[in-house]
């Protein structure tokens, strides 16, 4: 398979629009001096409006998918097991699906499944000419290796960004699938016209999924990028030289306002479950399970930074929607480079 060079599709294009939002150096709009209310705090970096932007494209491209194709591009996500959280997130995906007229499939597969069981169901969604994309919620349960997914995955359905296949491409500047997570982290930045180029940016967080993906891109538009993990001596040395700080770590309240320098520009992307009374207050949109008693909260504790940053992305509600419409944009260029492979248009049975 070559780097696939396909016309963007319009939610695409949406993706690298302008910035529509004045960027978070820009004073805040000056306070009513009538108005005594608490004071202002950051700028917040929503998600929600940025990934409106991006349904609102994908679902028209998916009409003209329809149109042109005659079936439903469907994504298929795999849940292994019973994981809470996952299970969650997966039923996020699959109401975004639901929104802009993509077919989301639910593949439940048992924990107790084998590697090789699961790479043979793996190929099944491989093969199946419905099947656009594919996602696999990690973490995997401990005895089924990574590889086991990443290695079996067909790259042109590889939505996510694991395949090495894809992960080259991006090392190496071709257009490919994107972790949609490190990408959400920085179209939240572009779209929200915070300056990238020629900046210093640190990156708190490694893996492939995350941390490693968004120090490329960031390293794509031009950003002096440090990569801090677990190893890393004095973190708060590097964070306080960041001008833009992404963080995933999945540690909530590994960052404080302590380690940050003024103004500063933050994309939290780690969610974490803490107990209720915990962590960041609400102001950040945090919001509160009251059946469960718990609260999603980020890696940043955004009590302490809300006085020491220019702007920041709220948890919940920051990275996470970008993500799920980003790789619904992916889901549909996957759709549409499989009709350029086999140009026959599929019938749908049942
Ligand atoms: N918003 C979204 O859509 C979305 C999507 C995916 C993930 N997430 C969240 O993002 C967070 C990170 O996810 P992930 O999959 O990248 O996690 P991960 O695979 O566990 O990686 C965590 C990274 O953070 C580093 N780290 C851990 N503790 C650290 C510390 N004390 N100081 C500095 N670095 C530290 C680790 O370093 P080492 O490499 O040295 O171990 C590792 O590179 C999690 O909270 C996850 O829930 C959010």
């Amino acid at each position: 398979m070559t780097p696939a060079a396909a016309k963007p599709t319009s939610a695409e294009a949406a993706t690298s629009a302008p910035a529509a939002t004045p960027p978070a150096t820009a004073p805040p709009p000056a306070a009513n001096p009538t108005t005594v209310g608490p004071a202002p705090g950051p700028r917040l970096l929503e998600g929600g409006p940025i990934a409106a932007t991006i349904r609102a494209s994908v679902a028209e491209d998916v009409a003209d998918f329809k149109r042109r194709f005659g079936f439903t591009p469907t994504l298929a996500v795999v849940l292994v097991g019973r994981d809470a959280p996952s299970a969650v997130y997966l039923q996020q995906i699959l109401r975004t699906c639901a929104r802009v007229g993509i077919e989301g499939r639910l593949v439940e597969i048992p924990g107790r499944v084998s590697a090789a069981a699961l790479r043979r169901q793996i190929g099944h969604l491989n093969a199946d000419p419905l099947v656009s994309g594919i996602i696999v919620q990690m973490p995997l349960p401990k005895r089924i290796p990574l590889s086991t997914v990443i290695d079996t995955i067909d790259p042109a359905k590889d939505v996510d960004g694991i395949h090495p296949f894809n992960a080259g491409l991006m090392t190496l500047g071709y257009e490919g699938f994107l972790p949609a997570t490190a990408q959400a982290a920085v179209e939240i930045l572009k779209r929200s016209g915070i300056p990238l180029e020629g900046r210093r940016a640190v990156v708190v967080g490694r893996s492939n999924v995350v941390g490693k993906p968004a120090a490329i891109l960031l390293m794509r538009e031009h950003a002096t990028v440090t990569v801090c993990h677990s190893r890393t001596a004095d973190l708060a040395r590097h964070t306080r030289e960041a001008e833009i700080l992404v963080v995933a770590a999945g540690h909530p309240g590994l960052v404080t306002g302590a380690m940050l320098s003024p103004g500063v520009v933050v994309v939290d992307v780690g969610i974490n479950v803490v107990p209720a009374g915990k962590g960041a207050p609400a102001d950040n949109g945090a919001q509160a399970d009251a059946a469960g008693g718990t609260r999603l909260v980020g890696d940043v504790d955004f009590a302490s930074a809300r006085d020491v940053v220019a702007a920041i992305t709220p948890v919940p509600g920051g990275v996470g929607p970008v993500t799920n419409a980003l790789l619904l944009t992916h889901l549909l260029r996957a759709a549409r480079q499989q009709q350029r492979r086999s140009p026959a248009p599929l019938r749908r049975i049942g």
